[in-house]
């Protein structure tokens, strides 16, 4: 943020003041309207209005980082300033369970905000599912080369704790079905778990969810899902794809503040999915004195301790913001940009795409690297042309990933294509 920026934007904080014009966070009658009026131009510019982000920088990063649109910005504040006043212990049950019903209907019709816990994000999410399941020592998981450091160190500290076996496969990024058949050649009898990405941070592979899902189901095998880059980047119903146990952190494509995200347990799986941090909030009775405790009946029993419930009640403020202009459109505008970088990264020499072969198993984020340059380069070439995108040293790829989300335009994927062209000369 330049001086100019920070000043109007702290004036716009104190004391309630009136915002500037363009800090005023939308209307969501008026997005609601505009979404509805189907002129595509003026809901994206309206959009992308709702962001702090540096106008001198193409952000092509939400698989990193996430931005929190205004009215997000907003409630944080509003909850903070309000909770600040009056301090008081424990959070506000009813807007708790308010954000989870929330968050609930985003992630399908039948999913209910009892089988939500709310967490600090996915490395959290991912932990418990490793650490909370009943694993013994020889007990196998299977897992992909492709993981974020917070499936694979969850799961080598286990191996190193416990003596768990990690079982790995390349992902198949010509077949998406292929994925099924790599995965059930490392079945054996002693698999118990499949943790994957839902949408990998490499290449931003999808997996068939459903069919691993009806593969595990069928072996007798967990299934957890890593969604750090699911809700919103991909469409999806969490209960229809069958999966054991998913968790992701909403800070990416759902756009909601920073250390936000949730974990769900499918029904019936509470009590196998141990809780590994206890403390207020996690039972629903405890007397140390007579050795007794029951767990919440809720995947509540995955929340402890003191919260920073601003965020969580921005966390519902962005699922709103979502919401207004439609999953499905927001998944159809990401799509056709990253579609269009896809085919334009085709046209330019020495490029090699590493996103899979099959526009069904592509998302809004597209990985390549370039034969004639090293991908450090290739960045370090794109910063110096105010472009944001992040390197991918996972899995060996040494590639390049950029991620197209709802404050990208069309502009953006010339800009990236054409820098990228006087890369290759
Ligand atoms: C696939 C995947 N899993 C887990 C994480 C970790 O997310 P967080 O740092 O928000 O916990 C990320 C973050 O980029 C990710 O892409």
């Amino acid at each position: 943020m330049n001086r100019k920026e920070f000043f109007k934007w702290t004036a716009a904080f104190i004391g309630g003041l009136a915002l500037p014009i363009e800090l005023r966070p939308v209307d969501f009658r008026l997005l609601k309207d505009l979404a509805a009026a189907g002129d595509d131009d003026a809901l994206w510019q309206m959009v992308r209005d709702q962001f702090l982000l540096d106008p001198e920088w193409t952000y092509l990063n939400f698989g990193g980082l996430g931005a929190c649109p205004l009215p997000v910005l907003n409630s944080i504040m509003e909850w903070t300033r309000s909770e600040e006043r009056a301090p008081s212990a424990g959070h506000d049950e009813k807007e708790w369970w308010r954000a989870k019903e929330k968050l609930a209907a985003l992630l399908g019709k039948n999913c209910s905000k009892e089988d939500i816990g709310l967490i600090s994000g996915a490395t959290e999410g991912v932990n418990v599912i490793i650490n909370g399941l009943p694993l013994k020592r020889g007990d196998e998981v299977i897992t992909s080369t492709h993981e974020h450091v917070a499936v694979n160190a969850g799961l080598l500290n286990r191996m190193q704790r416990d003596g768990i076996v990690i079982r790995l496969f390349d992902p198949d990024l010509k077949s998406g079905l292929g994925n099924v058949d790599r995965i059930a050649r490392l079945i054996n009898n002693r698999t118990r778990l499949i943790l994957i990405s839902h949408v990998t941070c490499t290449t931003g592979q999808r997996f068939p969810e459903k069919e691993i899902s009806k593969l595990a189901r069928e072996k007798g095998i967990w299934f957890a899902l890593d969604g750090a880059q699911g809700p919103v980047c991909v469409p999806f119903d969490i209960v229809e794809c069958g999966v054991d146990f998913y968790t992701a952190s909403t800070h990416k494509w759902v756009m909601a503040p920073k250390r936000t995200g949730f974990l769900y347990v499918r029904q019936g799986l509470l009590d196998t999915l141990r809780p590994i941090v206890a403390g207020g909030y996690t039972t629903e009775k405890n007397d140390i004195g007579k050795g007794e405790m029951v767990l919440h009946p809720t995947a509540q029993r995955y929340e402890y301790g003191t919260q920073n419930d601003a965020l969580f009640f921005a966390l519902g403020k962005a699922v709103d913001f979502v919401e207004t202009i439609g999953v499905d459109r927001i998944w159809q505008h990401n799509h056709a940009l990253a579609e269009r970088f896809y085919r334009g990264l085709k046209e330019i020499p020495g490029v090699e795409i590493m996103s899979p072969e099959e526009e069904a198993y592509r998302s809004p984020m597209i990985s390549f690297r370039m034969k004639t340059h090293e991908y450090s380069k290739v960045n370090e070439h794109l910063s110096k042309d105010k472009l944001r995108v992040r390197s991918v040293g996972e899995g060996g790829l040494n590639c390049i990933r950029v991620s197209f989300h709802i404050c990208n335009h069309d502009g953006d994927v010339t800009k990236i294509l054409e820098s990228l062209k006087k890369l290759a000369g």
